[in-house]
């Protein structure tokens, strides 16, 4: 009998549910003798020895369905050494559950926080394969993660529905875009929205420039501006406070966003409404798009693989359109920012998107 964890961990995606179901066909079709065990909430399943021995049937029906069969929650890695008010030694459980009910492997399907996890109980001696997901696209070592085109779509439908709304009151719109850190989805979906204005935390905006640009369509007779901004924009002033002082400044802010901040300002400016919408956990809701479901399939299927061929410590990624794997040791710590020199800012620049910094 060969048996297989696995668990979903961390802030959920479209696309969980189609890339378990990946790695259980194959491990399924595979293997004679397999069974998969799985563990409730993510790491604290683990944690606390909360699983279910998961059937085939489990894994049919939910190519389509968003959310995770297993449930999830976040585990911050920082705090995985620290022991808290239960006294719980939260690597040794983890151990111990896994020794305990004899697993061969564990597949993760986690973001950064939980691929660092990942890693380190690969380093503590456990088999463990995992695989990118998150909507923000930020996981180092892969060109694509799970989750993100799904999130694409719905960011990108608000700023569509914007569009109708801010040309029939001639206002200023601003779309807030989920992405603390990372700007890859606040980028696509405004591009692909048409946004006027694009703020991602990798580029420090100036507001002058912000109002420029909606200054300049206002004269060319354009009766609306829409501005696409991640949730973790910043401007230039705030960009050279250290993180202790932003986050007490952000702590006192009167604002609930960023967004907020921002389109007082440029109402206080420019004398005209600005109104603000926040899609939110919408991003991460509802079904994955049809390139989800694929390349979740894809890379569930390369997980499958990895598990049959016992091969263990890696991550599934993308490189290009290839299925590639990568050691977790080498994804672990690191995010994958926009480079503002890239080809896609440059080619929106040219379009005379404004990104805030000219
Ligand atoms: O990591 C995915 C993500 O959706 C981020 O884009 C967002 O900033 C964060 O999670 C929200 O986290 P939570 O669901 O814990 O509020």
């Amino acid at each position: 009998m060969r048996r297989i964890g696995m668990l979903t961990s961390g802030g959920d995606c479209q696309a969980l549910n189609a890339t378990m179901r990946g790695v259980a066909k194959v491990l399924y079709n595979k293997l004679d003798d397999v069974e998969i065990l799985g563990f409730k909430d993510g790491y604290r399943g683990l944690m606390y020895n909360d699983y279910r021995v998961m059937r085939p049937s489990d894994f049919s029906g939910i190519l389509t369905v968003g959310g995770t069969i297993l449930g999830s929650s976040r585990q911050p890695f920082k705090k995985m050494r620290v022991i808290e008010a239960d006294g719980l030694d939260k690597v040794a459980a983890m151990k111990k559950t896994y020794r305990d009910l004899g697993l061969e492997c564990l597949v993760v399907l986690g973001g950064n926080g939980s691929q660092k996890t990942a890693n380190l109980l690969s380093q503590e001696g456990l088999n463990v394969i995992s695989l990118p997901k998150t909507i923000d696209n930020d996981i180092f070592g892969t060109d694509m993660t799970f989750g993100f085109q799904s999130a694409v779509d719905i960011a990108t439908n608000a700023i569509d529905c914007i569009h109708t709304t801010a040309a029939a009151h001639g206002r200023v719109f601003i779309v807030e875009v989920m992405g603390h850190k990372v700007g890859w989805l606040t980028l696509h979906a405004g591009v692909a929205g048409g946004a006027d204005i694009i703020l991602l935390p990798e580029i420090p905006y100036d507001l002058n420039c912000v109002l420029a640009a909606i200054e300049r369509r206002h004269k060319e007779g354009k009766r609306f501006s829409i501005l696409a901004v991640a949730e973790g924009a910043m401007s230039k002033e705030d960009a050279l406070l250290g993180k202790k002082e932003y986050n007490k400044k952000k702590s006192e802010s009167p604002y609930p966003s960023v967004s907020y901040e921002l389109g007082a300002r440029i109402e206080k400016e420019i004398g005209r409404e600005v109104r603000i919408t926040v899609p939110g956990h919408t991003q991460r809701g509802g079904s994955p798009d049809p390139y989800d479901r694929f390349i979740s399939s894809r890379l569930g299927a390369a997980a499958g693989r990895l598990v049959v061929e016992r091969q263990y410590g890696r991550m599934i990624a993308f490189n290009g359109f290839d299925v590639v794997t990568v050691p977790l040791s080498t994804v672990a710590g690191k995010l994958k920012y926009v480079d503002p020199k890239c080809a896609a800012i440059r080619e929106a620049k040219d379009m005379g998107i404004c990104f805030g910094d000219e």
